[in-house]
């Protein structure tokens, strides 16, 4: 008995042994970019929108595809790294092969594992033509020098040997399995939610090693100080999402009965915007089979017109008590012009009972944008709200946001208020980076 038990943990070390071990792959010299041909190229660069790829592989002010952009984990910063076709700095010398096992597999061309914040637990769903079309668009991109800077990671997290050992618990190949009741739009949509487009990366909520959580996911998570709303049939929204709705807010960056796509969200719309249109309509018809909300007791009535004028706080049944008048008064006098102005999104503020900041379990995103407001992002005409971050206490904001809440939240209060408060504010202070860089 412990003799067999034994053999089965020798085998088990040796096959976790097998698993950490992957060989080189052999450098070839930098492919032509015009033996690639044009139309696999246009196609990578649609894949290649879809993937984010630029989003994470550039850094602020920095070349396309150059690398370099910090990305903060709650186990320390990594560093994107430079994936135009530079033969010594970026990935000039990789072959076909290379690049594949490298979206799929997350090892590197020398054979060294890769941390999953590249998202290659859904990219490893691409398909052979779609990792044809990539590489041929990526090798075909001007070659830039630039070494990436070093990972911030503390000590073991800087042996990536210890990745091995995460990928045999967490990288799990996505089952795309045919469904007969469905039809082809559906599953192209599954295709590019699940695998290039990892909306589930930030959508899902992840366990303390950091992987996703696959039996909740889409059931909301986390991103750079924002929280990714739940989507499907968890989804917070006092308005249900459906496909048309997801459609327009995926392709426009915004819904008249939504709002506007902010923070790291905003970067995945301005992407979309580009792909041709049957790709983003495919990933609605996907998500909207996912379900619909409002679920949960916090889901507000939906109403384009508030049932409260300014200055008078309705009297939510259970919440009446403790809330300062200056929540009420702030809302009156900084917030009503805008959002009851009647100026429909993007350039006016959408009514405040129906925003998912409002009704979400979640203050974080409510207090990102009191603090902040939405910052000029890009040259074109953008929807702007002031930040109130210099002129708020944080007592202030903190009434501020329950009486929203209570206004128009559907009556519970958040219990983790004061703490968001302190992470939003110290996350700022902390932001040496442009507020480009910041949205990513
Ligand atoms: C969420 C951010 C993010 C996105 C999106 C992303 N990457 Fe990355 N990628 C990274 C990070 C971080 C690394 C470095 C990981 C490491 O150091 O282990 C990386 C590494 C790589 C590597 C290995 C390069 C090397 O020199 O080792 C390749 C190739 C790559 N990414 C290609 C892509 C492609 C193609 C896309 C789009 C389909 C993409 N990445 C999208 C963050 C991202
Ligand atoms: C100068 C106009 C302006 C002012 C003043 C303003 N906002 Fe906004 N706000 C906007 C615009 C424009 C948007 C983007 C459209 C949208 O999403 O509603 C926005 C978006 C928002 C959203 C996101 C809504 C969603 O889910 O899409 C929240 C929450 C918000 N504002 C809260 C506030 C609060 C609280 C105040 C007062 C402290 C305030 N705003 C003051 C213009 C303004
Ligand atoms: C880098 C992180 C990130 C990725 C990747 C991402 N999202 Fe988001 N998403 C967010 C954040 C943060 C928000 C909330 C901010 C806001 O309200 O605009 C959001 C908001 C949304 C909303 C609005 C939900 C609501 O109730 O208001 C939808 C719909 C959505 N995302 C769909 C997607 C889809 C589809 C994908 C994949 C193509 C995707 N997201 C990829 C971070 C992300």
């Amino acid at each position: 008995m412990i003799v067999g038990l034994g053999v089965v943990g020798i085998a088990a070390a040796g096959a976790a042994l097998a698993a950490a071990w992957r060989s080189e792959i052999a450098p070839v010299p930098p492919p032509a970019p015009a033996s690639f041909d044009p139309a696999l190229v246009r196609r990578g660069a649609d894949l290649a929108l879809i993937g984010d790829c630029r989003t994470c592989h550039t850094a602020p002010n920095g070349a396309a595809f150059a690398g370099g952009l910090p990305l903060p984990t709650p186990f320390g910063t990594l560093y994107s790294t430079n994936i135009t076709p530079d033969p010594e700095t970026g990935i000039g010398r990789w072959s076909q092969a290379a690049f594949a096992r490298a979206l799929r597999d997350g090892v590197d061309r020398e054979g060294r594992h890769l941390y999953p914040a590249f998202p290659y637990d859904h990219y490893s769903a691409t398909t052979d033509d779609d990792v044809r079309a990539l590489y041929a668009f990526f090798m075909s991109r001007p070659a830039v020098s630039a070494p990436p800077p070093p990972n911030e990671l503390p000590f073991p997290l800087t042996i990536r040997l210890t990745l091995a050992g995460w990928k045999l618990l967490f990288l799990r190949p996505k089952n795309l399995a045919p469904d007969p009741a469905k039809d082809e739009v559906w599953h192209r949509g599954r295709y590019l939610v699940e695998g290039l487009g990892h909306c589930g990366a930030c959508h899902s909520p992840r366990n303390l090693l950091g992987a996703e959580i696959t039996s909740r996911a889409y059931q909301g998570g986390e991103a750079e100080g924002w929280r990714a709303y739940a989507l499907g049939a968890a989804s917070r929204s006092p308005v249900p999402w459906d496909e048309a709705a997801l459609m327009q807010y995926l392709r426009d960056g915004f819904h008249p009965l939504h709002g506007v796509a902010r923070g790291p969200m905003a970067p995945v719309v301005e992407n979309l915007a580009e792909v041709p249109r049957e790709e983003v309509a495919a990933m609605a018809r996907y998500l909207a089979s996912l379900g619909a909300g409002p679920r949960g007791e916090a889901a507000a009535t939906p109403s384009l017109v508030p049932a409260s004028a300014p200055g008078q706080a309705p009297q939510a049944a259970g919440a009446q008590a403790a809330i300062p008048a200056a929540g009420t008064d702030l809302y009156a006098a900084a917030c009503t012009a805008c959002h009851e102005g009647g100026r429909p999104p993007p350039f006016g503020g959408i009514s405040l009972a129906l925003s998912t900041a409002i009704s979400d379990e979640s203050p974080r995103n409510l207090v990102n944008l009191i603090l902040e407001g939405l910052p000029v992002r890009g040259g074109t005409a953008q929807p702007i709200m002031p930040g109130f971050g210099a002129v708020l206490t944080d007592a202030q904001v903190a009434s501020l946001a329950a009486d929203l809440r209570r206004r128009f939240g559907g009556g519970l209060p958040w219990p983790d208020l004061d703490s968001a408060i302190r992470e939003a504010r110290a996350a700022r202070r902390l932001a040496a980076r442009p507020a480009a860089a910041m949205t990513r």
